[in-house]
């Protein structure tokens, strides 16, 4: 189950071997003298790579699914216009965001492009998690008449004509072939994992004993740390190696535009997708996350996933409607909490913050620090 507090609580009580971590711990003072409980979720933030399997693909780790995937993330031919490809949207210079408030393909699109790294961990996929893999995800913007405007059958016939000896290779061929081809796309979007970070190298040397963290964080952003940790509480949804707990939360954002009811509508849909665990196409699996899975739950209203911080600096603006352009616009809403939730309740971890100049500078300086460089192999192939 992953829902609001319901998730807090699997986490603390999951983590329980090497991250205790108290609802209410607050590290010590002064910044950069870490507690044992401190140096646990430090640890616990580290980037780590290793995901979980990916049962339903069966082209996950092929070296040629990857290839031929990332040949066609960048291959705007998936579009009949032949415009649009998924880099169009998720771009690499600008760590696979799209630098717009809402995206633009065909069309103009209802929501933000979030990143790609960072989340192939998630056991769901898109802001209201409507997809439960990163294949079946793949399937939604191509078929989206604002995002790639195509069809299956645009895409296997491109794909078979461009990539002959790949299909021949990967078995993309009948029925099964537009699912093969989504599962090589996913194959490649596995392997687009972020980058070690100046946070991670601060981890590293503060577990090994320097107090000082081998100077790679500034003395604001440990400042910033701090609140992170401590009394803003943001770890209690962004923790573990890809600061997120892949969960949906009622943030209570403001709602300008037509209302967007987020998970709730994203359970309900999930459990009807031809493409999901258990259906046609991923049958033998567990489906251990679909079980219990249930739309109704209250708090699943206006509920959006929690977005990983990794390289967040990088890709601005923010939030699922890309309504708050800067990361300054961020703080001031988690400052300030204003207004009431359109449906559901806000979140109960959430307090008003009030954040000082300080606190502000602090949490920018490290959320900065969790920027790296995108990994080579993340990027188009040569031509
Ligand atoms: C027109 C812009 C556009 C194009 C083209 C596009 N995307 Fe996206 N992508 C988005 C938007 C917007 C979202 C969020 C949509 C939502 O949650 O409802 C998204 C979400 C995602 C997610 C989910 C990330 C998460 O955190 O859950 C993945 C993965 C992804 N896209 C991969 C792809 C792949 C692969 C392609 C090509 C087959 C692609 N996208 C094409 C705009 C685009
Ligand atoms: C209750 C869980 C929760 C807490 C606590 C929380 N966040 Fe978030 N955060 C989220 C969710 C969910 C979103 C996405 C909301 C949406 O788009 O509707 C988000 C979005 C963000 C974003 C935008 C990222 C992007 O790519 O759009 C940033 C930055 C961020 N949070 C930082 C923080 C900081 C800093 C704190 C502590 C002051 C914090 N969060 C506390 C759940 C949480």
């Amino acid at each position: 189950m992953r829902g609001g507090r319901l998730a807090l609580w699997g986490w603390l009580v999951s983590a329980c071997g090497t991250a205790p971590v108290p609802a209410e711990h607050t590290p010590s003072s002064p910044p950069g003298t870490w507690s044992e409980a401190d140096r646990a979720v430090l640890a616990s933030l580290r980037l780590d790579t290793q995901l979980p399997p990916s049962p339903t693909n069966p082209l996950d780790g092929d070296p040629g699914a990857v290839a031929l995937g990332r040949a066609l993330f960048y291959d705007a031919g998936l579009s009949p216009s032949g415009t649009v490809s998924c880099a169009t949207c998720h771009q690499p210079e600008r760590h696979f965001g799209d630098g717009l408030p809402l995206s633009e393909g065909v069309g103009r699109t209802a929501r933000h492009a979030p990143t790609i790294e960072g989340v192939q961990a998630a056991p769901f996929l898109f802001w209201d998690g409507r997809a439960d893999s990163l294949w079946a995800q793949a399937d939604g913007p191509i078929t989206h008449p604002d995002e790639m405007g195509s069809t299956p059958e645009h895409v296997v016939a491109h794909v078979q004509a461009t990539y002959p000896q790949a299909c021949e290779a990967l078995g993309i061929t009948g029925e099964g072939a537009y699912v093969r081809i989504l599962q090589a796309i996913a194959a490649f979007e596995r392997t687009v994992l972020p980058a070690e970070a100046p946070f991670d190298r601060y981890v590293d040397a503060v577990l090994a004993g320097d107090p000082q963290g081998g100077g790679h964080l500034s003395a604001e952003a440990v400042e910033g740390l701090a609140v992170f940790l401590g009394r803003g509480q943001c770890v209690a949804c962004h923790h573990g190696p890809m600061l997120t707990d892949h969960a949906f939360h009622n943030l209570g954002l403001p709602q300008p535009g037509a209302m967007d009811l987020g998970r709730t509508v994203g359970a309900a849909k999930v459990l009807k997708s031809p493409l999901r665990c258990g259906g046609a196409h991923a049958s033998g699996a567990a489906c251990d996350e679909l079980r219990f899975l249930d739309p109704t739950f209250q708090d699943f209203q206006a509920a959006f996933k929690t977005p990983t911080l990794r390289n967040v600096a990088e890709t601005a603006p923010y939030m699922h409607d890309g309504s708050m352009r800067d990361l300054q616009a961020v703080l001031t809403f988690y400052s300030d909490l204003p207004g009431e939730p359109v449906a559901g309740h806000r979140e109960l971890t959430l307090v008003p913050l009030q954040l000082t100049l300080q606190e502000r500078a602090g949490l920018v300086a490290f959320l900065e620090s969790l920027t790296a460089p995108v990994r080579p192999e993340a990027l188009p192939p040569a031509p």
